[in-house]
């Protein structure tokens, strides 16, 4: 009701001021006890990859890159936040501006490049916000690591993040760090599933208790790319995927201003692409993982189409800053 009252005055902000605006509002609001005014909705609770979910809506990763804001945004009445993607190492992104907003086409695009202040730093403040909803920590390695040791960047991840986590995700798909996506073909990809897996093992021992692992991909795949990704997902007994990353494509944003800036695109013209490879996904994997599906939920009937397309949960980014928090409620309604 009020944020499209205030989406002009942050839309005339450069996006990234707005985006630090808007979640130090959200901070104040919540320790001001204001977002336990906002109307929830009764959600369904599921359970995937063994774990209980209050509703199948979750935040996608990238927005709280550092874990920082965790308590504000579930009070928006997520089901499961997703915080990252997370380095071992601090590193700045790339240089500004990196944020682009299309409004015409209810997109973004952007080419952050991983910013963070580190995994040591995300722990600290997982430990601080107390939280104890479902929450999700997303990795991924450092710009200056070579692919031959990206591996190395992911266990060092996953050591510091399990014992706070209740499912970690992989990121092989982020447009914006050079060579990621080329963890993504199959010998590599081999060798990082195999190895992730044997980590967590030893660190299921360790701390006694079993820690889901996803994976999250890119929508520019094709059939026979999804295919291969799905029998390795299999094989290595990987918990769960995430489909999908933002896009390269830029068909459906042609001509309009900013379309030309290089990066990863998202909101409404990346979601067919990315219900295109959830179907995929659904048919090679025969319900043997399950899928968590993001890329373009607007409103409750695109949440609607990704459960339909064979996802268990879904997630939203783009949807919130062209929707606001009504986008949250409205999704938790048309899934209950
Ligand atoms: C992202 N996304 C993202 N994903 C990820 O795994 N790690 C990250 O650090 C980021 N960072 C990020 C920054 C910005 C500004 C955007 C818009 C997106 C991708 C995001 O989680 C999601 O997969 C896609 O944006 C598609 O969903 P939406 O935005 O269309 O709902």
């Amino acid at each position: 009701m009020l944020y499209p009252l205030l989406r002009p005055a942050l839309f005339s902000l450069d996006p990234e001021d707005a985006h630090r605006f808007t979640l130090a509002s959200l901070d104040l609001a919540h320790r001001l006890g204001l977002l336990g005014l906002l109307p929830r909705a009764a959600g369904k609770p599921v359970q995937v990859m063994g774990i209980d979910f209050p509703n199948p809506v979750g935040l996608a990763a990238g927005l709280d890159k550092d874990g920082a804001h965790i308590n504000a945004l579930a009070a928006l009445g997520f089901g499961f936040i997703e915080i990252g993607t997370v380095t071992p190492r601090p590193q700045p992104g790339n240089p500004q501006p990196r944020m682009f907003r299309l409004p015409a086409a209810e997109a973004i695009i952007n080419r952050m490049g991983f910013n963070n202040l580190g995994v040591d730093n995300l722990v600290r403040n997982v430990g601080a916000s107390g939280f104890t909803g479902v929450l999700g920590i997303n990795i991924g390695k450092n710009k200056d690591t070579p692919n031959e040791q990206a591996v190395d960047d992911y266990l060092g991840c996953l050591d510091a993040v399990y014992a706070h986590a209740r499912y970690v995700t992989v990121n092989i798909s982020s447009p914006n760090t050079q060579g990621l996506r080329e963890l993504q073909k199959d010998e590599a990809l081999d060798a990082l599933l195999s190895a992730i897996k044997l980590r967590q093992s030893e660190l299921a021992q360790r701390h006694g208790k079993y820690v889901p692992i996803a994976l999250k991909i890119a929508p520019d795949l094709d059939d026979t790319q999804v295919a291969a990704i799905a029998a390795l997902l299999m094989m290595h007994r990987i918990d769960a995927v995430i489909a999908t990353n933002t896009t390269l494509a830029r068909d459906a944003v042609t001509g309009l201003p900013n379309s030309g800036e290089a990066g990863g695109l998202s909101g409404a013209p990346v979601r067919a692409a990315s219900t295109r490879v959830i179907r995929s996904l659904a048919h090679h994997l025969k319900n043997e993982v399950p899928i968590i599906g993001v890329g373009g939920i607007l409103s409750g009937a695109d949440a609607q189409e990704k459960i339909a397309a064979g996802a268990s949960l879904v997630q939203l980014y783009t949807g919130l800053i062209y929707r606001g928090p009504a986008l949250v409620r409205e999704c938790v309604q048309s899934l209950a």
